[in-house]
């Protein structure tokens, strides 16, 4: 079973939302892969009712508050994506994270949240081209991942994480598959350690960054590679159909 997840960042209002499911043949699919798409939190509600939405294709946040509600203008909260039909939320996109500033415990603050209001965590994480380059690729994974871990286990106990390198996101540049495979043996590891091998083998990791049509089916062919979260190739129906329709 792969996961195929698209985030579409800040695209596609809900006009082009209706325009995306009309178009989304998503018939080649493997019956057992999953489809989530990530849209803009004003177009969720336009999504989750877009009469031609295939229900396999399921719906999620891009990002959320901690807090429930309260006073924080401009915030999106789990409570509320979950009302409006998510069932996925990202957490610890590195835009969030690099564009953002947002820290590992503010991470760990969403994904308890995520957690509480039902919603299946989608836990990012990923080392900048320095990172790379230092040989910090693990120590970053797994500091961001060790942020997190507690709480995504949490609840249902169901989550899910994307390795995105930074250095790959909306560059063109991507992960060899042996790049990603041994990033994912990696947190793999820490799952066993933690939760334990069979529970950590349930626990899908997705490779993101520069992911298209024309790589896909190395990357999900690659080990340990459970599915892929595309950014700008999700947005055209077509490439995001090509896609998972490479997840056989
Ligand atoms: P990209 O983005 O596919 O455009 O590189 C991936 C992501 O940021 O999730």
């Amino acid at each position: 079973m792969a996961v195929i997840a698209g985030n579409w960042k800040m695209h596609h209002g809900p006009e082009e939302v209706r325009g995306f499911f009309e178009k989304l043949d998503i018939f080649d699919v493997p019956a057992s892969s999953e489809l989530i798409i990530f849209p803009p939190a004003v177009s969720i509600t336009t999504a989750v009712q877009a009469p031609d939405r295939d229900p396999r294709v399921m719906i999620g946040v891009q990002n959320v508050h901690w807090e429930a509600l309260g006073a924080f203008t401009g915030e999106t909260s789990s409570l509320m994506a979950a009302e409006a039909g998510a069932t996925f939320a990202l957490i610890g996109h590195s835009e969030r994270r690099h564009v953002f500033g947002e820290t590992d415990e503010e991470t760990a603050r969403k994904a308890a949240a995520i957690v509480a209001a039902g919603l299946t965590p989608v836990l990012c994480v990923g080392e900048t081209l320095d990172e790379r380059r230092a040989g910090a690729v693990d120590a970053v994974i797994l500091r961001q991942l060790d942020a997190a871990l507690d709480h995504l286990s949490k609840g249902s106990g169901r989550f899910l994480l994307a390795y995105e390198p930074v250095w790959a996101i909306g560059t063109g540049e991507t992960a060899t598959p042996a790049d990603a495979s041994a990033a994912h043996a990696t947190l793999r590891g820490r799952l066993e350690e933690v939760l334990g091998v069979s529970k950590a083998a349930r626990v899908p990791i997705l490779y993101g960054g520069s992911v298209k049509p024309e790589n896909a089916a190395e990357l999900l062919a690659a080990p340990d590679v459970d599915g892929v979260l595309v950014g700008g190739a999700s947005l055209k129906p077509e490439s995001f159909a090509a896609i998972a329709a490479a997840s056989g």
